[in-house]
């Protein structure tokens, strides 16, 4: 039985709308429950440089509409060692903070378990992410937003497309993860995506070309998740040419990281904020908070972060169907 009296609150890995909304939660929440809140800066980084704090309730006040972090984020390699993860435990203890809620990713998550393990001591994780590639989650803070932003962008794209009756490949985030490049290309009406999950189990490229899917229509999109398995959509474009087509690229970037959160992000931030500062005064540690059929659900870090969560193959037959 610990008695929790401050929490520690921070941001890491990459950025995703509503992580702002999360901070503002997880601040409210502790606060309703009468405990101290402190705000740690640039992620992981912050305990080891010491980069914190004290939050008051109107700290989080005007926050939930803006994308970014108020708190800041950061990758930080020195919190991958042994020593770093010493540092921070450190800092913890002198600014007596009882527990940690950790906003992020999988890379997030893998250090919060190893801290967590370490030292026996008490962190919850919520799920903010745009690649939504969390395994026990159905969806992430900031992928809503992400997937609105890529359908504005490649609407547009579209307008060119057609009047020019060109192929495009567009490149979206997600790295390891297929999530935006595949539902987005079904929300754009895309040809095709090209992601890295099936990659490795079949040339999707040279199905589609087999296919002769640009020659059917007078002008195509094909959404591209950016990632080794699949080449990005420069490489894809660089074997399109050998074989006689002329496609032309778009890389979004980090646009699709920007941009006030959609409702669905803020509702999504708001509850797993609230069910993490829940979590830990329920004595819960070194789970991730999930939603699963509109339900939270408490995930353990080793299974969030067990780099499993399947695509939904069926949404390929929806995609091939519908684009004919
Ligand atoms: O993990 C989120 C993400 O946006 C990925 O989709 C992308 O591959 C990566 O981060 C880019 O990271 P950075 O901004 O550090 O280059």
């Amino acid at each position: 039985m610990y008695n929790m009296r401050c929490i520690g609150v921070l941001t890491s890995g990459g950025d995703a709308p509503g992580m702002n909304a999360a901070i503002r939660a997880v601040t409210r929440t502790a606060m309703f429950n009468g405990l101290q809140v402190k705000g740690i800066l640039r992620g992981y980084k912050g305990l080891i440089t010491d980069e914190i704090v004290t939050f008051q309730t109107e700290s989080v006040s005007n926050i939930i509409n803006h994308g970014g972090t108020i708190l800041k984020t950061a990758r930080c390699l020195e919190f991958r060692t042994p020593e770093g993860r010493r540092q921070a435990y450190d800092t913890l203890m002198r600014h007596q903070i009882d527990g940690l809620v950790v906003i992020g990713g999988d890379g997030t998550f893998t250090g919060a378990r190893l801290l967590a393990q370490e030292y026996n001591y008490p962190i919850v994780g919520v799920p903010g992410t745009i690649d939504n590639d969390l395994y026990g989650t159905d969806t992430t803070i900031g992928y809503d937003t992400a997937l609105n932003t890529i359908v504005s962008a490649v609407d547009k794209i579209r307008d060119t497309a057609a009047s020019h009756e060109r192929l495009f490949l567009v490149e979206v985030m997600g790295r390891d993860a297929g999530f935006l490049a595949l539902n987005g290309a079904i929300a754009v009406g895309a040809e095709a995506a090209l992601i890295p999950e099936i990659a490795t189990e079949e040339d999707q490229l040279e199905r589609l070309i087999q296919n002769g899917f640009h020659k059917m229509k007078n002008s195509s999109i094909v959404l591209v998740s950016e990632s080794d398995a699949t080449g990005g959509a420069m490489g894809v474009a660089q074997r399109l040419k050998e074989k006689g087509y002329d496609p032309h690229v778009t890389i979004l970037g980090h646009i699709q990281r920007g941009g006030s959160p959609t409702a669905n992000d803020r509702i999504l931030a708001s509850r797993c904020g609230v069910a993490a500062v829940d979590a830990l005064l329920d004595e819960q540690r070194s789970i991730m908070i999930g939603i699963m059929n509109n339900k939270i659900v408490h995930v353990p870090f080793t299974d969030a972060i067990k780099d499993e969560k399947p695509v939904d193959k069926h949404l390929f037959d929806v995609l091939r169907l519908l684009c004919i």
